[in-house]
């Protein structure tokens, strides 16, 4: 019973925590080494310079998070990288905090 009790504890302060961050689980911080690993090599060679002037040209595609989300889950699948969703949920976040600047709340 104490233990039940103890979980219930920690799902509630779990739950109260989620909300600011509801649409974006993932964390920058993880996000961007991963980015650099798996991504920035291939934009590079299409885009030239540190290739992120893929995420900031004038004709960029993403117009919206939900965009983005569908993009990078997009570009993990073509590309084989093979990030698991967490992973995936950090890259999103790093783009939005680095380039894309969409309103997540
Ligand atoms: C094999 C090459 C390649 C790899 C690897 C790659 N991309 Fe891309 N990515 C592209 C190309 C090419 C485009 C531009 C597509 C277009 O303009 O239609 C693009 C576009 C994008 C865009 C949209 C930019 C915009 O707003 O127009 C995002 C976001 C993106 N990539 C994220 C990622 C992420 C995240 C990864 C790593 C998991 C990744 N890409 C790996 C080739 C790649």
């Amino acid at each position: 019973m104490k233990v039940f009790r103890t979980m219930l504890a920690a799902a509630t302060l779990l739950a109260v925590s989620i909300p600011a961050a509801a649409l974006l689980p993932g964390e920058a911080e993880d996000g961007k080494p991963l980015h650099d690993n798996f991504c920035t090599a291939c934009h590079v060679s299409m885009f030239g310079g540190d290739g992120n002037s893929v995420y900031t040209r004038d004709t960029r595609r993403v117009q919206s998070i939900e965009g983005l989300m569908g993009q990078v889950a997009f570009c993990n699948q073509q590309t084989s990288a093979g990030l698991n969703e967490h992973e995936v949920d950090d890259i999103i976040a790093y783009l939005n905090e680095a380039f894309y600047g969409f309103e997540t709340d």
